[in-house]
Formats: C-alpha cells, structure tokens, sequence
C-alpha cells in the first residue's frame, strides 16, 4: 500500500441544503477553522438571487464563483479536507447529483426553523442511492424554531434517516443557551460570533454537576437532564460503522453564523467521515489502494471567456497516484493523453500540482476531450459506475432562428450538452433536437451561451412531456415496434440510447404495465 498515508488523511465531502438554510455560511466556518480564510465574509454565495433569474450578468456571476469554489481545499488537524461546492439554485440540481458521485460523505444543513424542505428531500434521495455516509447540523438554533424532538422527529420520517444526536441544545431563539456534547459530555454555553479559535466548552463532572445549574438556570439544567437520559435511553453510543454505511446519521445543533456548534462538528467528522473508498467499476472494484492511477470527470466548466473555447474538467482521484505530464489512458476516446498544467483547488490560489491522490480533485485543462463520466487510467479499460444522468423535469424543442448557423448551433448544443448544462434527446423520425433541463433557468442560461459563445441564435417550444426513461430489454423487435408505434414519444439520447418520454404518469404506467418486455429505467446508468 504505497500511498496509504496521503489516503488516510484525506477526506472529500459536500455541503447539502435546500437553499437558504446556510450552507455557504456553514463552508465559510469551515474554511476558518481550515485557516483557509482569514476574514467571513470571503466565501461568496453561489446562489443566484430570487428576483435575478433574467439577469444574464448574475448567471455569468454565479458562472464565475463556482469556478473560483467549485472544490476547497484546506488542511485541518493533520487531514487534508476537500470540500467540493454545489450549486445553490435548484435549477442546477443535476451538477449537485453529479458531485454528490465525487464525494465520499456530505454534510446536511437543515434550517431549524423551516425542518426538512423541498431540496433536502431530493438530495438526500441522491445520498440514498449511494449510501453516502451523512452527518446533519441543524442550522439556527439561536431562531425560534421547531421543537427539537419534533425536529429530529420530522427529519428520521420525510428523509428516511435513522438520527444519533452527538450535541443536545439547551432551548432555542432567544433563550438558546448552548449545546451539551454528549460524546464528550462537555457543555458549550452559547455566544453569539465565537471565534474561531475561542476555548469555551466548559468541563462539568456529569451532569448532576451544580455548574450546570448555575450556567443555564435550574429549570434548563433539569430539562437537559431528562432530555439526556431519553436519548442515551435510545441511542447509546455511535455505531461508526453504520454511520459509514449510510444506516445513521449523526446530528450536531448550532448556529453557522454564530460559529457555534461548529467545531464540534469538525472535530467528530475528521475522526469518522470516510477516507476515499474502493470504487465499482464496469468490469471489477478499483481498489483505492492500488499503485496504478484511475479516475473519473464529473464536472466540467466552460471557459468564462467565449473567446476561448477551452474547458475545466473536474477529475475525482480514485486510485494510485495522479502524475503532471504522464500520458493516461482516455477510456472512451481510446486515446493517450497527458496534461501539462493540472491544478489543485488549495482556496487561495489555483496552483499547478505534480501529483494528486485519492480524494483529491483536479482541474484539467480540455479541448473538446471530456464528457461527464468520462475515465482516465494507465491503460485498463473500465467505466466507473455510479455516475448516472437522471430525467430531467422540463423538455422543450430548440429551434434555430437562424438558417445560416445550422453548424454552430449544433456545436453549440453538442458542447453545452457535454458539459452537463442540460440533456439533449432526438426524436425518432422527425430529428427533432429535445432539450430536457431540471429547471426554466437553464434554458435561459443555454439561450444566452448558445448566442455570445456560438454566434447561434434559438428559441424555445415547450413541449409535453414529464419524464424521460431509458429503455432495455431482451426482445429487441418488441422494443423496435414500440418505439416505432410511440414515434412521438420516443427519442435517442446523446449516446444513441433508446427512450421513452411520457407525457405523465398515468401513461408512464400504462405503457410500463401494457409491455413487460421493456424495462423502463429512470437513470441511464443501466447503458454503463
Ligand atoms: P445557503 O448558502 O444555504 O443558501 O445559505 P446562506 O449561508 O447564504 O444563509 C442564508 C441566510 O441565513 C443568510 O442571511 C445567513 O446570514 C443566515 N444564517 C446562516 N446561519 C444562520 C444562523 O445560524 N442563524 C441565523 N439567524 N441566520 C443564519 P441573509 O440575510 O440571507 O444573508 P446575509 O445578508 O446575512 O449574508
């Protein structure tokens, strides 16, 4: 095990939350005890503001923070912390998906005061198809919010997520007084814009101690006390290893902005959070130990400057050791190629690297040779699975405005396409281009880059349809003559791959029932 040591020490994880519930205040604290930052305020928001969504500037904005944060590297107590960005509007949920595929665990903000919301639900669902390990800090408790049982309550039922509270509050609003650490059975009094470096978690002998009466006041020390012997009642100690396995989900209360509530979050997940993990592969399980290197791209970022075309491939490290200037094997081109300037995320600048190993990701300079999923190694042939497009939400019909640009529109919508910006489907027979997104932002986003990048211009025709499902089956003239008598319904991904678009669910299911010789998948990770 040649590189077991810069294995141990790294951990890669994501920040999750419906928007608003703090994620970015959360990152910023982080990135403070990382010694990252030296000021709040540094980590901007990527989100795209409510009232702005025609406001082409704040796309290329947000466009340009999530360049500069997309992955934050920061060393924290002998580990080497990468924390890779998600977008904040729920309109670009896909990439969040696509992350989520290059992360070992992630981190759950939920506001205290708002529960489990919209986003959080659909996340979580991304988490549970992988069984990411997850750790939830309930956010604002210095808001008055719901009650903390009930909370939890709330939380274990619409995320399906059995919980382990590693902190208990003591109240919330105005009258939050601090949080007890139930691992280290330590009391943290509440003050708000704690420093990071502050010491002032207060030792108490147990919890009969009177110190805790004269912090908190008899009657909240006697609540905490009831409220500790329930939950030791129920949960005991931590089962790390299920923590691992997604099973459970430790839960830490606090306030971000306050900075409180933090550390001890920090400091429990470099002690359980997962170092990089082997990963499956099409033909075998890549362990994350072996001496030969392998990765894969899950994201890619356009050029700011439509001038220059190039790219930013986002390469995860799965195994070996990554080397600047070595030829790698591009798996799907079937090409060797290398790379001159490969950088790493370290948060204040974006430095050429030598090497990089598991967990880390690095920034590739591209030219039109990476799609997402797409996978390097020294030579092997394999695919990493686990990195699926899901139907999206919305599907309109391109259509050129201008006859003269045919070309460029068609690159334009190939490369937009490639890097993850929406889906493109062709319908069978007509040729019509079917452009499917997860949210309206993106098709003004395509518009608007189609245009100052491509010279092309297009509008948008709504069109019916609510899902997209990748069909299989073993009866191919079964699956010929359905997708010949549902021509209107029928389409070709980007990669020729056969599917279904229905209309709603009721005809998703009637088809689904009416030919059982078809499987109808909601992800194409089945064509891997
Ligand atoms: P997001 O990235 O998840 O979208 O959330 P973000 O961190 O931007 O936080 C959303 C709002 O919630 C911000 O206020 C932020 O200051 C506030 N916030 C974060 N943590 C806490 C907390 O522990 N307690 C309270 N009371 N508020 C918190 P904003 O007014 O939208 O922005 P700003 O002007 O303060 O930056």
């Amino acid at each position: 095990m040649k590189y077991e040591k810069e294995i141990s020490r790294r951990r890669t994880f994501a920040i999750i939350s419906h928007p608003d519930a703090g994620k970015t205040t959360l990152t910023e604290k982080l990135l403070l005890f990382g010694g990252a930052i030296q000021t709040a305020g540094a980590v901007k928001s990527n989100k795209i503001k409510k009232h702005a969504t025609s406001d082409f500037m704040e796309i290329e904005r947000q466009r340009g923070i999530s360049v500069a944060t997309s992955v934050m590297t920061f060393e924290y107590k002998d580990c080497l912390i990468n924390l890779l960005d998600t977008p904040g509007h729920k309109d670009f949920a896909e990439d969040t998906y696509r992350t989520l595929t290059a992360v070992d665990s992630v981190i759950l903000v939920i506001d205290s005061v708002n529960g489990v919301e919209a986003q959080t639900r659909r996340l979580m669902e991304v988490c549970r198809m992988r069984d990411t390990p997850v750790i939830v800090f309930i956010n604002k408790m210095d808001r008055d919010g719901k009650h903390r049982f009930d909370l939890l309550e709330e939380i274990e039922k619409e995320l399906k997520l059995a919980l382990h509270p590693m902190t208990w509050p003591i109240n919330s609003g105005k009258d939050f007084k601090g949080v007890y650490d139930l691992h280290e059975k330590s009391l943290v009094l509440f003050t708000a814009n704690t420093k990071a470096d502050d010491e002032d978690a207060l030792t108490i002998e147990n919890l009969n101690d009177t110190l805790l009466d004269n912090k908190v006041g008899e009657s909240d020390a006697q609540h905490l006390r009831d409220d500790v012997e329930l939950i030791d009642g129920v949960h005991g100690e931590l089962n790390v290893e299920e923590y691992l396995q997604g099973k459970v989900a430790p839960v830490f209360f606090g306030s971000a902005v306050n900075n409180f509530g933090v550390r001890e979050m920090l400091n429990t997940f470099i002690r359980i959070a997962p170092i990089p993990r082997s990963r499956e592969t099409s033909t075998r399980i890549v362990e994350v130990d072996e001496d030969k290197f392998s990765g894969f791209i899950f994201k890619i970022h356009a050029n700011l400057d439509p001038k220059h075309r190039d790219r930013i491939g986002f390469m995860r490290v799965c195994s070996g050791r990554f080397e600047r200037n070595k030829y790698y094997h591009h798996v799907r081109l079937n090409k060797d190629i290398r790379f001159s300037n490969p950088y790493s995320f370290l948060a204040r600048s974006k430095d050429v690297i030598e090497d990089a190993y598991p967990g880390d990701v690095v920034g590739l300079f591209d030219t039109g040779n990476f799609k997402i999923g797409d996978t390097l190694t020294e030579g092997e042939n394999f695919y990493f699975v686990g990195i699926p497009t899901f139907s999206p939400e919305i599907f309109k019909e391109l259509v050129n405005k201008d006859p003269m640009k045919t070309k460029q529109l068609e690159k334009g919508i190939q490369q937009l396409t490639d890097e993850g910006v929406a889906q493109l489907f062709t319908q069978h027979g007509g040729n019509k281009k079917i452009i499917g997104c997860v949210g309206d932002l993106q098709f003004e986003v395509i518009q608007y880059r189609l245009l100052h990048e491509y010279s092309a211009a297009c509008e948008f025709r709504t069109l019916p349809f609510y899902k997209a499902c990748w069909l299989t089956t073993t009866n191919e003239k079964k699956l010929e003559d359905f997708l010949r008598f549902k021509q209107m319904n029928s389409a070709e991904d980007k990669d020729g791959h056969p599917v279904y678009l229905a209309q709603s669910e009721w005809f998703l299911n009637t088809e689904i029932t009416n030919n059982p010789d078809i499987q109808f998948h909601f992800t194409s990770e089945v064509h891997k």
